[in-house]
């Protein structure tokens, strides 16, 4: 029986993925900084109470998820996938690097880049004990560089370029360890970051993701995956 860790469950792609990944009869660690206000999450946690294990942690305290991970081991006692999953794009979307709030920066370097360099931390003894250890890296789009066209969303684009580097980086230290490391996209989702314009929905999103994670394998370590676990899409 697989285990994964995603984070932000609660709602979005997170929670479409959590519940596809219980269905098809994985054991999620579900990650969320409010779990008691997700009612969606708690119904789910009645129908797979075997399945679904709900931990409240915030990606931006490194004390919560070493306790996360704590936990984890000591209900679980392994763990093969890590989800990093979320994420924020704190910004309008059309400001001037002249006159855009370096808070925002920070915010989403904080949460989008850290957080998953924190995850990975708390949880990499527990992975790296696994027979098919992966680490997924929620990337973007927007996070390409040689895709770059504008200058549209400066904090959101410049978090996700970083985390492409984090994967690459990281994919070459664990590699060794026969650890899968990917940067993957979701495609352009209907969820309060991607708003109701997006081509998909949350679900069949989720779908694509559930297997690109039961599929994916050293071959791919270190690439830039569409949400369909395929090279080609995204350059980094
Ligand atoms: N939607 C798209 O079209 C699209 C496209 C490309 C990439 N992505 C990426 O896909 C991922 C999920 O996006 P989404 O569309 O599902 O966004 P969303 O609906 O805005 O959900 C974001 C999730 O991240 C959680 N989160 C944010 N900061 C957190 C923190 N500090 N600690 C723990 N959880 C935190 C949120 O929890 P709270 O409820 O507590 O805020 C929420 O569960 C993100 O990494 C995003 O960049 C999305």
């Amino acid at each position: 029986m697989e285990i994964i860790v995603v984070t932000g469950a609660n709602r979005g792609i997170g929670f479409a993925l959590t519940r596809v990944l219980l269905t098809n009869g994985k054991t999620v660690v579900a990650i969320c900084r409010r779990p008691e206000e997700s009612s969606e999450l708690k119904q789910l946690a009645v129908l797979h109470p075997e399945g679904l294990d709900l931990i409240k942690c915030d990606v931006s305290r490194e004390e919560e998820l070493v306790e996360a991970a704590a936990v984890t081991q000591k209900r679980h006692g392994k763990l093969d996938v890590i989800f990093n999953n979320a994420g924020i794009m704190p910004e309008g979307g059309d400001e001037s690097i002249l006159k855009i709030d370096l808070g925002l920066l920070r915010l989403a370097y904080e949460t989008n880049v850290l957080g998953a360099v924190r995850v990975i931390r708390a949880f990499y003894p527990m992975i790296a004990r696994s027979e098919r250890p992966r680490i997924l890296n929620v990337s973007s789009g927007l996070g390409s560089i040689s895709a770059k066209d504008d200058y549209s969303y400066y904090a959101y684009s410049i978090s996700k370029a970083a985390l492409n580097m984090l994967t690459r980086a990281v994919a070459h230290e664990f590699a060794a360890h026969g650890v899968t490391t990917v940067a993957i996209s979701p495609g352009w989702v209907r969820t309060d970051m991607g708003g109701e314009e997006a081509q998909l929905s949350p679900e069949e999103s989720a779908l694509s993701l559930a297997k690109a994670i039961d599929g994916i394998g050293p071959d791919l370590n270190g690439q830039f995956l569409d949400r369909h676990g395929r090279i080609g899409e995204y350059s980094w």
